[in-house]
C-alpha cells in the first residue's frame, strides 16, 4: 500500500478544468489573465489539492475514530482513507470521484469507510442527517456565497472541540468567513497555513441558535450606524422591555 507520504508527494491530478460551474467554461468570462483563463480552458487533468502541510495535518488529528466531512474531493480524500476516517466526501464531479477510486484500487487504500455524495453541497447538505462529526473540511465550490452556505449547513453537525478547515481564505468569499470566525466566541482560531487555510476549533455545542446581536461580528458595526438606525432599534427595544413589565 502506497504511504501517506507518498501520496503527499506524488499529488496525483484528480481535477479537470473549471470545476464549479457545469456548463461549458467560456474563457472570456473569467476575470482571470486570458492566458490563465485559456489554460483553464484546455486542462485535461490537474491538482487543486490542498497544501502539504494541511495534508499532513489532517494526517496527525484523524484516525480510525473519526468521523469527518470534506466539501470538494481530491488528495485530502485520499489522506481521511488511509487514516480509515468514517469519512463524507461531496462532489458533483463523477469523473474525479472514479479517478480517485482508480487511483485508491492501484495503489492499495481501502475506501471502505469512505462515502462520495456525487452531489453539489448546496443540494446535499440542507438533507444531510448525519451530526457528530469530528472535523469538517471546506474546499467545495469557492465562488460566493458557497464557503457560508457549506459552513452554514456544516457548522452544528461538528462536535464541541471538533475542527472545522477552510482553504483559500486568500479569496474574498472565504474571507469573510474567516473574518466572521475568528470574532465569534464559538471559535478558537488554531492553525493558520501560511494564510491559505485556517484551522478552527468549535468551542461550543450550538453556534447556530444566536442572535444578530450576541455575534460580535455582527454588532460590532453597529456603533458606526447612521444615528437614524439606532434610535429605531433603541425605540424597540424600549417598547419591548415596556411590553415586557406590563
Ligand atoms: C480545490 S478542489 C478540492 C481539493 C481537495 N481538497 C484536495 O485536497 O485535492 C475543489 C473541489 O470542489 C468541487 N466542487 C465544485 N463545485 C462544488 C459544489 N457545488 N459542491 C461541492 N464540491 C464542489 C470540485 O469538483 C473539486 O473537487
Amino acid at each position: 500500500m502506497i504511504s501517506l507520504e507518498e501520496v503527499i508527494s506524488a499529488r496525483p491530478d484528480f481535477h479537470t478544468g473549471e470545476t464549479e460551474i457545469r456548463r461549458a467554461f467560456q474563457p472570456d468570462e473569467s476575470l482571470l489573465p486570458q492566458s490563465e483563463a485559456r489554460n483553464l480552458e484546455q486542462c485535461k487533468a490537474t491538482c487543486y489539492g490542498i497544501g502539504e502541510d494541511v495534508l499532513r495535518f489532517l494526517a496527525d488529528n484523524i484516525d480510525e475514530r473519526s468521523k469527518t466531512l470534506e466539501t470538494g474531493a481530491g488528495c485530502s480524500t485520499l489522506v481521511f482513507a488511509l487514516r480509515k476516517a468514517q469519512h463524507t466526501a461531496i462532489t458533483p464531479s463523477e469523473t474525479e470521484i472514479r479517478s480517485i477510486l482508480k487511483y485508491a484500487g492501484d495503489n492499495g487504500i481501502t475506501m471502505d469507510k469512505v462515502r462520495f455524495i456525487p452531489e453539489p453541497s448546496e443540494r446535499y447538505l440542507p438533507r444531510c442527517d448525519e451530526t457528530g462529526f469530528d472535523l469538517v473540511l471546506l474546499d467545495g465550490k469557492h465562488a460566493f456565497p458557497w464557503p457560508v452556505v457549506d459552513w452554514f449547513f456544516t457548522a452544528d453537525r461538528l462536535k464541541r472541540g471538533g475542527w472545522m478547515l477552510i482553504d483559500d481564505v486568500q479569496m474574498r468569499s472565504v474571507a469573510v468567513l474567516a473574518d466572521f470566525m475568528h470574532a465569534d466566541p464559538g471559535w478558537e482560531p488554531v492553525h493558520d497555513f501560511s494564510g491559505k487555510t485556517l484551522a478552527f476549533r468549535k468551542v461550543r455545542d450550538n453556534v447556530l441558535d444566536v442572535a444578530w446581536h450576541m455575534q460580535p461580528w455582527t454588532a460590532a458595526n453597529m456603533q458606526d450606524a447612521p444615528p437614524g438606525i439606532l434610535r429605531r432599534i433603541r425605540r424597540r427595544l424600549g417598547k419591548l422591555l415596556r411590553r415586557g413589565a406590563t
